[in-house]
């Protein structure tokens, strides 16, 4: 799915903003401060109802407005649109609607605009800990596999009241009503996920031959002792996570660890190095989705020049045009980027929050 038309009221400092993207590469251009991040948190909002900046929707909404909203179409390359969407947030009220409808799941949204960002901030994802990590994993599992968002959502329902019984002090017997939910979906979940990070093995590491010239290994770490059941781990831990009041054994603690010659590419790689690994991961989750679904996802490069120098620009943009996933990529300097690739391009100016197509 691609967007063929977007209009924005009320993000950040974007002024009546229509723009009618190519279905391949989308170039941002301008000066600090004209509002090119603003656009791309606009396509976030328009396919997530969420910032990527920040939590708090208050800072998005203009200052001068109540509310926000991002409206637009979405489609087929070539134009014919299939679906339209609507977002509305205002510091208390969302309202998303597709085709006319009001829906209340913006999971529906998601799964229509799967969105792949890249930010100078995007290292960030082996540097901290573990939940971005996850959420990686989560992405792809999200777009491939229809059974994990339910499993999903049991397991997390049951670990939120396995806490809150563990935290008041309930005894062994009423902790144990909410094991079994936890084991049943809580193992589904490792394996679906243990499968997903096994097939990315490989286009990771295509990629990163090309852009990295390194062989990093992806190993997906359960979140409780590898040769345990869950159960057993459950079991075993229970005295522990009465003491702390959570539950210290699961799939809500497993991390995705990327090790270079045997240790952990955050203590090894430059932070080039690292944006360019965490691009490599995302392009190829976008192959496997590709592969999988037929699904392509949209691409957010922010300051796509930042950190690289012109070798790895160039291969970067190449492997991004290889996805044919449509793109929109910022940047203050236009000349850096070059959009050849593509065959579909659009370039666009943006000026105090004004932004106009460049023919
Ligand atoms: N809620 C808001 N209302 C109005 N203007 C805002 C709001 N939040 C931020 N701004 C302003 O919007 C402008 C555009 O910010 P944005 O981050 O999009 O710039 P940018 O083009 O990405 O710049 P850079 O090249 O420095 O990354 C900034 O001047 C910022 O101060
Ligand atoms: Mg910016």
């Amino acid at each position: 799915m691609i967007i063929n038309r977007m209009d924005v009221q009320g993000v950040r400092n974007l002024r009546d903003v229509h723009i009618q993207p190519a279905c391949g590469v989308n170039l941002i251009s301008g000066a600090n401060a004209s509002g090119k991040t603003s656009l791309l948190e606009a396509i976030h909002l328009f396919g997530q109802a969420r910032s990527f900046r920040t939590q708090r929707i208050g800072s998005v909404i203009n200052h001068a407005s109540e509310c926000l909203q991002v409206t637009g179409e979405v489609g087929e390359a070539g134009g014919t649109t299939l679906h339209r969407i609507g977002i509305r947030r205002c510091a208390q009220h969302t309202r998303i609607r597709l085709d006319q409808q009001d829906v209340h799941q913006i999971s529906r949204i998601a799964n229509l605009l799967p969105l792949q960002l890249l930010t100078p901030e995007s290292g960030a994802l082996l540097e901290q800990g573990p939940s971005q990590r996850r959420k990686f994993i989560d992405w792809g599992l999200f777009h491939v596999e229809h059974a994990f968002l339910g499993s999903w959502q049991a397991f997390s329902r049951a670990l939120k009241q396995r806490n809150a019984a563990l935290r008041c002090g309930e005894g062994s017997e009423r902790i144990r009503i909410w094991d079994q939910a936890l084991i049943e979906n809580g193992e589904r979940i490792t394996r679906l996920r243990q499968e997903y990070v096994e097939s990315l093995r490989d286009p990771v590491s295509e990629v990163c031959r090309r852009l990295l010239g390194f062989y990093p290994q992806l190993h997906y770490r359960q979140g409780w002792r590898q040769e345990t059941t869950l159960e057993d781990a459950l079991d075993a831990s229970q005295e522990r996570d009465r003491q702390r009041g959570i539950t210290t054994v699961g799939p809500q603690r497993a991390d995705l660890a990327c090790l270079v010659e045997g240790k952990p590419v955050q203590e090894v790689f430059s932070r080039g190095q690292l944006k360019m690994l965490v691009a490599a991961m995302r392009i190829a989750q976008a192959g496997h989705l590709a592969r999988i679904q037929q699904k392509q996802p949209i691409f957010l490069v922010d300051d796509l020049a930042a950190e690289l120098d012109r070798k790895h620009r160039r291969v970067l943009l190449e492997l991004l045009a290889e996805t044919g996933a449509q793109t929109f990529v910022t940047a203050t300097d236009p000349e850096l980027i070059d959009v050849s690739p593509w065959q579909e391009r659009r370039v666009f100016h943006v000026e105090h929050g004004k932004i106009a197509e460049v023919v």
